[in-house]
């Protein structure tokens, strides 16, 4: 009898847990545009939105929750063309002096030429952990999923459900690592073409403006988040499924093709940078 009574109420929590999963999608529950007097907007009963930069402004928006700790999805599609100048960052971060961030930005380009995927790790209000990469397909032809892993173990940054990059809980060596601080998600595309593109040589092409990336299918249904600072972090009913994670042998073929053939930059082997040795975590990968 009670068994039975538990499974019921598994299969309720597991239907409820779908339908908080179909109204997530939805960006006017998920997220405020908080930047750019009308340049960002929401389409589509709540399922699209984009962000557009002309010569006056650029545009953003950022999320409702605090998340702390979670996987988290975007299928983001970026800005076409001649995108040169231009970046669209989608990142994590807290607030305050001491500030974690976990960060994608895109980097645009001429036309025909690649676009440049720019990632960085923020603990304590330190940065300074850059990795870049060229994408294996064309980011503005269509959607592609951008995902953040953030738990306890690692921060595993995901293309395509392909990992690209992972920072590790190095703790235990004495580096910081974000566990402590809520973040919000935040979105922009704004200019930036005095160092986005070709180290600033290329500069915007205001004829093409507006500008304009696209984003859909958002996904936290598996994440610890809260809506205000007056609340506790509560997760989800799955977290055993993700909290816990690090990649797999398989993952980590893919992350070494991906490093192999795609990384251009990585902090990690810039010696000329740091002469007095790599960060500590370069050295317990
Ligand atoms: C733009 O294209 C040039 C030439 O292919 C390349 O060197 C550069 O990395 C690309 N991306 C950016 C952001 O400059």
């Amino acid at each position: 009898m009670a068994a039975s009574a538990t499974k019921q109420s598994m299969l309720m929590l597991a239907s409820l847990l779908v339908l908080i999963g179909v109204t997530t999608g939805s960006f006017y529950d998920s997220f405020d545009i908080t930047w750019g007097a009308g340049r960002a907007n929401i389409f589509e009963t709540g399922q699209l939105l984009t962000c557009t930069l002309d010569k006056i402004s650029g545009s953003g928006f950022q999320s409702k929750k605090e998340y702390l700790f979670g996987k988290i999805d975007m299928k983001i599609k970026l800005v076409a063309g001649n995108s040169a100048g231009t970046v669209t960052a989608y990142y994590l971060s807290s607030k305050g002096e001491k500030w974690d961030e976990i960060d994608f930005e895109f980097l645009g380009n001429v036309t025909g030429q690649p676009y440049v995927l720019h990632t960085n790790v923020f603990t304590g209000g330190i940065g300074n952990r850059e990795m870049q990469f060229y994408l294996w397909f064309d980011p503005t032809a269509d959607f592609h999923t951008y995902t953040v892993l953030w738990n306890p173990l690692n921060i595993i940054f995901l293309v395509d459900g392909i990992p690209i990059r992972v920072f590790k809980n190095n703790e235990a060596n004495g580096v910081a690592y974000p566990k402590n601080q809520p973040m919000k998600i935040y979105s922009s595309l704004w200019e930036a073409d005095d160092w986005a593109t070709q180290g600033g040589r290329v500069k915007i092409d205001w004829t093409n403006a507006p500008f304009s990336a696209s984003y859909k299918s958002f996904n936290d249904v598996d994440c610890c988040s809260r809506t205000s600072i007056w609340d506790w972090v509560t997760c989800n009913a799955n977290s055993n499924s993700w909290m816990w994670t690090t990649l797999n042998a398989n993952q980590l073929g893919q992350l070494k093709w991906v490093q192999d053939d795609y990384m251009i930059y990585n902090y990690c082997t810039d010696f000329k940078r740091f002469p007095q040795g790599l960060p500590t975590e370069c050295n317990h990968n």
